[in-house]
């Protein structure tokens, strides 16, 4: 499939992770984290183009590491918002009518596999307008209140969802367009109706959120 855009999301805060920097900056085997990602998204023979999505006053930093990493693909680096919605927004709202395919990925989740990215952008069409990598919960999920176990989840109807998250141009234009939230852009895409398959997703995809999760990544490298 021609015209994949992705939009590699990089504007949060990274709390959690703590430092003087956006997680997207903070070093990685002494990169940017950042750099892992968009080094492999322009390796992919599948992207076309690229947007990163930076925090406010990280986007000229954003330019300078695609320009350092040779990242020609990158077509822009753009302010992001308040929440993950929101930047996935200004990031679509940089990808061109043209485009027949968009990619959303997390700069949190360096280790991105070139099989993965053929895994997802595959599986569209055939009435598919989203498809996500995830794996198969391991443990026991239960909902609860506060300190109430109040449900057991049935396990074999649940899966953990990464990215990257390929979507159809138009089904993502027009679910990021309602303005609504949620914690991944499949979320905003089964909000609006559209249909979202799964496929295996790649433990490696590990989201870095905590100090002990950079230090497990970079043992990966
Ligand atoms: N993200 C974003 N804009 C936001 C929030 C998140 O672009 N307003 C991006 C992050 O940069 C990350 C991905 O979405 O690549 C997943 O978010 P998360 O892991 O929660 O990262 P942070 O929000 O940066 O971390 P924390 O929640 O600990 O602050
Ligand atoms: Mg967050």
């Amino acid at each position: 499939m021609s015209g994949v855009w992705a939009v590699l999301v990089a504007a949060g805060r990274g709390e959690r992770l703590g430092g003087d920097r956006p997680k997207a900056f903070a070093a990685l085997s002494g990169r940017p984290l950042l750099a892992e990602s968009l080094e492999r998204l322009e390796r992919s023979e599948w992207v076309e183009a690229i947007v990163v999505v930076a925090s406010e006053g990280w986007e000229e930093p954003a330019i300078l590491l695609s320009e350092e990493l040779g990242a020609g693909k990158v077509r822009a680096a753009v302010t992001g918002g308040e929440t993950r919605a929101d930047s996935v927004r200004a990031g679509v709202a940089e990808v061109p009518e043209e485009a027949a395919v968009v990619l959303v990925h997390d700069a949190a989740r360096p280790l991105l596999g070139a099989d993965v990215i053929e895994r997802v952008i595959g599986a569209l069409g055939d009435g598919w307008d989203g498809a996500v990598p995830a794996l198969p919960v391991a443990d026991t999920v239960k909902r609860v209140d506060g300190d109430e176990v109040v449900e057991t989840l049935e396990r074999s109807e649940l899966v953990a969802v990464q990215t990257p998250q390929a979507f159809l141009a138009d089904v993502l234009r027009r679910a990021v367009a309602g303005g609504g939230e949620a914690s991944d852009c499949a979320g905003l895409v089964e909000a609006a109706g559209g249909r979202v398959r799964w496929v295996e997703g790649d433990p490696r995809l590990l989201k870095v959120t905590t100090p002990e999760d950079l230090k497990l990544v970079s043992s990966w490298l």
